[in-house]
């Protein structure tokens, strides 16, 4: 089946059953939304209906979105991350709810003219509930769900009597039937707004390995032997400021479909890399490369996603800079221009790419012919200004690389491709010296190098960075800015216990590690800070993992150890929002407020104080990290 076809076949089916289609929304949320930087689900621009603003459709409503998540970038690779995507949902806004949407959802899997996928093979999850506590009312189990399943799997050709796993998650005998609780189960776009109890349907992607009898639900999924095709939501509840949970005045159904994954699925793909939204940018990186895609998938599958997203940004109007949105599109061309670099493509390419990218998706959206120009434009610009940096700044690397001394000692495995393959020689043997914290430094301040690309090229060549000479000229730097631009910051420290106001930097480092690892979705829910430490909750559905987590503190850590000035800014509540600070909107919008950026990396609205470089925070870490409520997590953490 083409992507084409599942597009059509979903909206028909909808169709049928007597839903509006409409168009995908913009990438770009509406100026009266705050909440997110970009699209991240179908659900999102239809928000004031789920809360029940008629919609021009009536009260059925199907599309296919055009989304992108970038709280992914660094998962893409693997055979599933993608930071865009095309999600297809449908939607009830206070017209039929939990017996339709599932009834459905099999009917459009399972149904010969439809997707015509083995019913044998699906398993879904239902949401297990939470207990009552003293200060907040539980939800209980969705036993209506479950005895919608086990009435639809009866039903179908298989017959089966669908069975519940126990909590331990184990498959066996008729178990297809998983309760999983708030982490898993539970549907929110951002920190408030409709959210509700979930479904969701995986799809056991390999049956001919043997039967899954005995294994976990969660591994299965996590060696990708199931795959989540579809999710259910169940809206009717509404999470406010504050955190209190209440009930809609209407039942909402919000669904969301992979066009990616599923047409993976119906193709017998192993991943959504091989399928016809890749292929042909695959092939454009080859013909530009003269590189095969077998032995280079991470940077084939790197640059077609980022330029990808990338095209679709800028048609959205998004254009490459230093926050924000367009921050990210910056990223993500970056990224991409780097491993094209791994692949030895030293000539502009992006905008070859991106045609290709166009011409693959201009039948479903027709804006990306329009804004043809634009893209190619927009495209070229920023790849002229980063081949530029890019070149500069490798020349000086290699040039240092080359003036250290080496023994003859064969070197350790050289670890992944190197974009300095002019120089292969030096990967045979081993440096002696450490290479230069200076010259790491200049390259970032004077030449716009990005740090993140001198560390890896010089881990690829077994090279170490002299981690004390960096530090030196970190702080050397600072106190000259710091004589040289007297009198620019704020803040009344002096009053201030120092310790407290560290953390209170470090909170704002957090908060934007955090959007910038889990997505935008995240924003503060609470904080509170002693002298010892801080506790940050925040909005995000699922427990972080141990690799987040540490995601989370290298960010901070590098952004303290970038010694980067915190600069305080006092503006008008308009102003900070239009320059994407993020934070408490709650004032008049002439009245002034004060926002405090730390480089580009954060920007909130705030009362302060904070200290005036991050380089006084000394080494920051996560303690702990846990539920507080449903969607909203706590972290503690310290400064050592
Ligand atoms: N909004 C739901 C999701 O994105 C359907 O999974």
């Amino acid at each position: 089946m083409t992507a084409q076809e599942l597009r059509k076949k979903y909206l028909d089916f909808f169709k049928s059953k007597g839903h509006t289609i409409i168009p995908s929304a913009s990438l770009v949320p509406a100026e009266t939304d705050a909440s997110v930087l970009f699209t991240t689900a179908g659900m999102h621009p239809l928000v004031p209906f789920l809360l029940g603003e008629p919609h021009p459709g009536g009260k059925r409503v199907v599309n296919v979105q055009k989304c992108v998540r970038t709280g992914d970038i660094d998962d893409v690779g693997d055979n599933r991350h993608l930071t865009f995507f095309e999600m297809m949902g449908n939607w009830s806004f206070g017209d039929y709810f939990k017996k339709e949407a599932i009834e459905w959802s099999f009917e459009f899997l399972t149904g010969k003219e439809w997707l015509n996928l083995d019913p044998k093979r699906i398993y879904v999850t239902v949401f297990k509930g939470y207990p009552s506590t003293n200060s907040e009312q539980g939800i209980p189990r969705d036993e209506e769900a479950i005895k919608i399943w086990q009435e639809t799997f009866s039903n179908s050709k298989i017959g089966i009597n669908a069975e519940i796993a126990d909590d331990d998650g184990i498959i066996k005998n008729n178990i297809r039937i998983i309760p999983l609780g708030l982490d898993d189960n539970f549907w929110i776009a951002g920190a408030t707004g409709p959210c509700g109890g979930d479904t969701e349907m995986f799809y056991d992607t390999r049956p001919s390995k043997g039967k899954i009898d005995g294994q976990k639900f969660s591994d299965l999924v996590d060696s990708f032997r199931l795959i989540e095709v579809w999710n259910d939501v169940f809206m009717e509840f509404e999470k406010k400021a504050g955190g209190s949970v209440e009930k809609l005045a209407q039942q909402n159904v919000d669904t969301g479909m992979g066009v990616e994954r599923t047409l993976a699925i119906l193709n017998d793909k192993e991943s959504v890399f091989d399928t016809e939204l890749f292929q042909p940018i695959f092939e454009k990186i080859s013909e530009i490369s003269d590189k095969k895609y077998e032995g280079n998938e991470n940077s084939f599958r790197i640059i077609a996603d980022h330029i990808k997203s990338a095209t679709f940004m800028i048609s959205d109007g998004v254009e490459p800079s230093n926050v924000m949105r367009g921050y990210v599109l910056r990223r993500l061309i970056r990224r991409a221009i780097r491993y094209g670099k791994v692949l030895g493509i030293d000539n502009n390419f992006t905008q070859q790419i991106s045609e290709t990218v166009i011409e693959m998706y201009k039948t479903p959206y027709s804006e990306l012919e329009k804004n043809k120009d634009k893209i190619l434009e927009s495209l070229g610009k920023e790849e002229d200004k980063f081949r530029e940096t890019l070149e500069k700044g490798l020349k000086i690397l290699e040039k240092e690389i080359r003036q250290l001394s080496w023994s003859g000692e064969k070197a350790h495995d050289v670890n992944g491709i190197s974009i300095l393959d002019s120089i292969p020689i030096w990967r045979m043997k081993k440096s002696k010296e450490k290479f230069p914290g200076k010259i790491v430094f200049d390259l970032y301040q004077t030449y716009g190098f990005p740090l993140e690309i001198t560390k890896e090229e010089l881990q690829k060549q077994n090279i170490e960075i002299d981690e004390k000479g960096f530090q030196e000229e970190f702080q050397k730097h600072q106190e000259l800015s710091r004589t040289a631009s007297g009198g620019v910051f704020k803040g009344g420290l002096q009053s201030q216990d120092k310790q407290t106001t560290k953390l209170h930097t470090a909170t704002h480092l957090l908060q934007a590690a955090l959007r910038e690892v889990l997505g935008p979705h995240v924003f503060q829910k609470g904080s509170n800070i002693t002298a010892e430490r801080l506790r940050f909750d925040f909005s995000h559905h699922e427990k972080m993992t141990p690799e987040q987590i540490e995601k989370i503190e290298n960010l901070v850590n590098e952004k303290i150890r970038e010694s980067i000035f915190v600069i305080c800014k006092e503006t008008d509540v308009e102003t900070a929002k239009k320059e994407g600070a993020i934070g408490v909107f709650e004032s008049k919008y002439s009245e002034k407020v004060k926002v405090y950026s730390v480089g580009e990396f954060s920007k909130e609205i705030c009362g302060g104080p904070h200290v005036q470089n991050t380089s006084e925070l000394g080494h920051f870490k996560i303690l702990k990290e846990e539920a507080v409520s449903a969607g909203v997590r706590r972290i503690k953490a310290i400064l050592e």
